[in-house]
């Protein structure tokens, strides 16, 4: 009896040991796998948040910098797109190299980088499927033909984020300039970002390095946000444009820090008789915190695809150094189109060849078809409030013989001339228009109407609907 008393005891105390066990270890998972959700546990805020979200790794994809990770991104994305928009979808990039082809996004999407994620653009050709012109443009810039498809590409999408905690995208753009020097391109050079025919997107906290050509290239596409963008490219690197909207309406290009070999933000639409006849304008564009270096470029250019017009842009708390010109208005006669409608305040220059550039002879046609008739319309061109340091030149402003620019508004700015400056800072041929407040003293066609009329250099005081938009706060584990 005492025996299998024992016995028994012996079983009950082995039991109670192996149910401790089981708990200690189930406790030991559980605790490993709160470990992994918290490292990789993020927020942010944005258009829309997606309920399903999934990582690059699960697709295959290998961050060692030489595997090739187009199949993954599409396989992931192709995956992802049985969602619909009331649950939309993610896709985490992790930590790593991750070299990629061009890939298309799809609506209610989300790509996110994390921040130690680089994106390596692919350097081998077959890798950039080649698409048309755009319509607007009737060519290609580098070549005639055709079109690499961008790095990160969408068309006719709604509700797309491209954002990251500041992971980011390099476009190893070498290989590409020395072909575009060498005249060897037989397609125009992709961008890094295109979104094409889209509405409601959200570019954010990224950084691109090196892109083969222009950087981000939103085109017919409206509520657009670009947000806390780093563009990063060597100064003598061609067309390394850093955000060109184009024939896009409510957009909204903020905290931006941007070096280039060309313009830091060129706003276009179209290019002579295609721009003119695909009529698509850019329109209610506010641009606030940018800071630009660009010593060959401008830091916001107009133009000079600009057939479709351009009007109503806003520019406030810019910052310029060791950059070519300040604000740049580029078109020529065949253009057509318009560029109107245009403030600027709260600009900062130092070291400049110009603080303010009109050109009405920019050239560069698409082809010899033209229309010679096509005369570009510029007026309501209003500058206030900025001061700028060592500059070579005031403003050239040249306008057009038989098309004077008109209604040129600058008020409340001093520039203060660099040692080795032109004896006359200001050159004006074509153009109209008042000043106030302005040093060194303008040219005559600018004439100083005291300060009562400043009144007129008036920056809007209302917003733009893109100012409406509040983003979420989204957050993910994986
Ligand atoms: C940018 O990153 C910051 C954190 O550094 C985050 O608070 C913010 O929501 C992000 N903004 C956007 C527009 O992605
Ligand atoms: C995209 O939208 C444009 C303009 O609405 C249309 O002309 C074009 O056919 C669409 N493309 C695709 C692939 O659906
Ligand atoms: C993002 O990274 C770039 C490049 O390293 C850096 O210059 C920039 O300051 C970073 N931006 C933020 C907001 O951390
Ligand atoms: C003139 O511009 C400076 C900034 O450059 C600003 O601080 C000042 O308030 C402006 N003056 C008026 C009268 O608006």
């Amino acid at each position: 009896m005492e025996l299998l008393w024992k016995s028994h005891m012996m079983k009950v105390i082995k039991l109670v040991y192996v149910l401790l066990l089981v708990t200690l270890m189930n406790s030991k998972v559980s605790e490993s796998k709160k470990e992994k959700i918290i490292s990789t546990s993020f927020e942010y805020n944005g258009i829309n948040c997606r309920a399903n979200s999934v990582s690059l790794k699960d697709f295959g994809g290998v961050g060692d910098g030489k595997t090739s990770n187009t199949k993954a991104f599409q396989s992931a994305i192709s995956h992802l797109s049985k969602y619909d928009s009331e649950e939309g979808s993610q896709l985490y990039v992790p930590a790593g190299k991750w070299l990629t082809g061009s890939f298309s996004l799809i609506s209610h999407f989300t790509l996110y980088l994390h921040k130690d994620a680089v994106l390596l653009a692919s350097q081998d050709v077959k890798e950039w499927p080649v698409i048309k012109p755009l319509p607007s443009y009737g060519r290609g810039r580098d070549a005639a033909a055709g079109r690499y498809t961008s790095l990160i590409f969408g068309t006719n999408l709604t509700d797309v984020i491209v954002t990251g905690d500041n992971g980011t995208i390099d476009g190893q753009g070498s290989k590409w300039w020395q072909q575009f020097h060498q005249k060897k391109l037989k397609y125009t050079r992709p961008y890094l970002i295109e979104l094409m025919f889209s509405d409601n997107i959200q570019i954010s906290n990224l950084t691109l390095l090196n892109s083969p050509s222009w950087n981000i290239h939103p085109v017919y596409s409206s509520n657009i946000i670009i947000k806390g963008i780093t563009i990063i490219a060597p100064i003598r690197s061609p067309n390394t444009d850093g955000i060109n909207p184009d024939s896009c309406t409510n957009t909204k290009i903020e905290d931006c820090y941007i070096v280039s070999g060309d313009d830091c933000v060129a706003v276009k639409s179209g290019w002579d008789e295609y721009g003119i006849k695909f009529g698509w304008p850019t329109k209610q564009l506010v641009i606030r915190r940018l800071t630009c270096i660009s010593p060959y470029s401008a830091t916001i250019a107009l133009g000079s695809e600009m057939s479709g017009g351009i009007q109503d842009v806003r520019a406030e708390d810019i910052t310029a150094v060791h950059t070519e010109s300040g604000i740049r208005i580029k078109t020529a006669v065949g253009r057509g189109g318009y560029v109107k409608d245009i403030y600027v305040k709260r600009m900062t220059m130092h070291t400049m060849k110009w603080a303010f550039w009109i050109t009405g002879n920019y050239g560069s046609h698409a082809d010899k078809n033209y229309d010679h008739n096509a005369l570009p319309e510029i007026k309501n061109i209003n500058y206030r409030d900025m001061v700028a340091e060592d500059v070579a030149m005031a403003a050239n402003l040249e306008g057009i013989s038989n098309d004077p620019f008109t209604q040129i508004c600058i008020s409340n700015v001093t520039i203060s001339m660099a040692a080795k400056a032109k004896k006359q800072p200001w050159t004006c041929n074509d153009i109209e228009g008042i000043t106030s407040g302005v040093t060194p003293k303008p040219c005559g066609l600018l004439p100083d109407q005291g300060t009562e009329k400043i009144k007129d250099c008036d920056f809007p005081s209302d917003y733009l609907p893109i100012d409406m938009l509040e983003l979420k706060k989204c957050s993910y584990s994986i």
